[in-house]
């Protein structure tokens, strides 16, 4: 494994470096926003995809029972949390996955909770199915670590949500969200007889604590909780579209299976359960190489913003390789500040405010790259600050 090697992903309808023209009207900017990497799969998911393509057979498949157990003994090996091969059902996605527990679990205009800033598709999947936006905002704490508005939340849950979606680790704002918040999430929906929808899908990009699956708190034992998990951000397998959801409990299951079915959805082909079972299985090395890499990454990004641009901020993430970048400083509309990063940096991240007003005058940086790319993104952002 080479994180240092550089990949040329131009000309692959990549998101990331392909769409730029259409989404930014400027193919050359520096991209650093899309969430997946611009490393390789590790190599024994290469080699279980090349034995797909030898076998040469790409007939209706279902994910087999030995991936099952692959889950069983990553959740059990890396959360201490133990799961049934049965608990889980295999989905195309988290998005999708959420969007089908929305429909099997909630009717139109009821509350959903989620605790903004947060990741954009959320905003969507609540509008497009005409749920009831409850918004939670985050609190911004001390040395900038965001913190859950316990009293805001509460007040929330009074408004009738049915529904809460969480987002642990937390896109953008990088927390591990600690046993001690979780189980005070836990009681309040358990109160309030909220579902939680808990989005895990960066639990195992951690730099600095633990991930704990919220159904695995004490706490839970009588709520429902549906946990969604994939391979996808963990080993940038996003495109074979492989994701699971576990519950802990068996009608809720049941209900969302038949959602499933209703709605014609797919889930999978050989190329992604090859992967998934390889990367599971064989990947452990890898992942623990990459979050030594991301965390060289993140501290590069520190040192030049402290040495060189004081008056833009980031506390260091916890978990996944996304930067919450705040530029609140430099007192900019953020319209403004969207331009200047365009213009003047010539580099492409994700606006703050597509993940709520919260996100107002910061913008997200994705430093699952080259090192190499992040002293291009960096370079480029002081040539813009100097500018100013
Ligand atoms: C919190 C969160 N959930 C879900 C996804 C996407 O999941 P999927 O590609 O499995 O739909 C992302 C991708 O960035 C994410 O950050």
């Amino acid at each position: 494994m080479n994180f240092d090697e550089i990949i040329d992903r131009r000309n692959t309808n990549s998101m990331k470096w392909d769409k730029l023209e259409a989404l930014y009207k400027d193919a050359d900017l520096w991209p650093m926003w899309v969430a997946d990497m611009d490393f390789k799969a590790p190599e024994p998911v290469l080699k279980a995809l090349d034995e797909v393509t030898q076998h040469g057979v790409f007939g209706y498949h279902h994910p087999p029972d030995s991936l099952r157990t692959a889950i069983q003994e990553w959740t059990h090996r890396r959360f201490q949390w133990d799961i049934q091969p049965e608990d889980m059902t295999f989905t195309p996605g988290v998005v999708p996955a959420i969007h089908h527990l929305i429909n099997a679990f909630t009717d139109e205009d009821d509350g959903i909770i989620i605790q903004t800033p947060v990741y954009h598709p959320f905003f969507a999947l609540l509008r497009s199915n005409r749920r009831t936006l409850l918004e939670n905002r985050l609190l911004e704490g001390e040395n900038g670590k965001y913190e859950i508005d316990f009293e805001d939340l509460e007040a929330q849950m009074k408004k009738g949500a049915k529904m809460i979606i969480l987002c642990n680790p937390h896109n953008p704002v990088g927390r591990v969200w600690s046993e001690t918040e979780l189980t005070k999430i836990a009681e309040l929906c358990e109160r309030y007889e909220v579902i939680v929808v808990s989005d895990e899908i960066h639990a195992d990009v951690v730099l600095e604590g633990k991930h704990t699956p919220f159904a695995s708190l004490e706490a839970a034992r009588d709520v429902q909780v549906v946990t969604g998990m994939a391979p996808s951000k963990t080993f940038n397998l996003a495109a074979l579209q492989l994701s699971y959801v576990i519950f802990n409990d068996k009608e809720m299951q049941k209900s969302f299976e038949r959602q499933l079915q209703q709605n014609f959805t797919g889930i999978g082909n050989p190329y992604s359960s090859a992967a998934a079972e390889a990367a599971y299985r064989h990947g452990e090395p890898w992942l623990e190489a990459l979050i030594s890499y991301v965390q060289g990454n993140v501290d590069y990004v520190k040192e030049r913003l402290e040495r060189e641009m004081p008056k833009i901020h980031f506390t260091e993430p916890e978990a996944t390789y996304l930067l919450w970048l705040d530029f609140r400083e430099l007192e900019m509309s953020q319209e403004a500040l969207q331009q200047w990063l365009r213009q003047e940096g010539r580099i492409a991240l994700n606006d703050g405010h597509t993940f709520g007003k919260a996100g107002s005058g910061f913008a997200r940086m994705n430093v699952a790259c080259p090192r190499e790319h992040v002293i291009e993104g960096m370079n480029r952002l002081k040539t813009a600050y100097d500018k100013l």
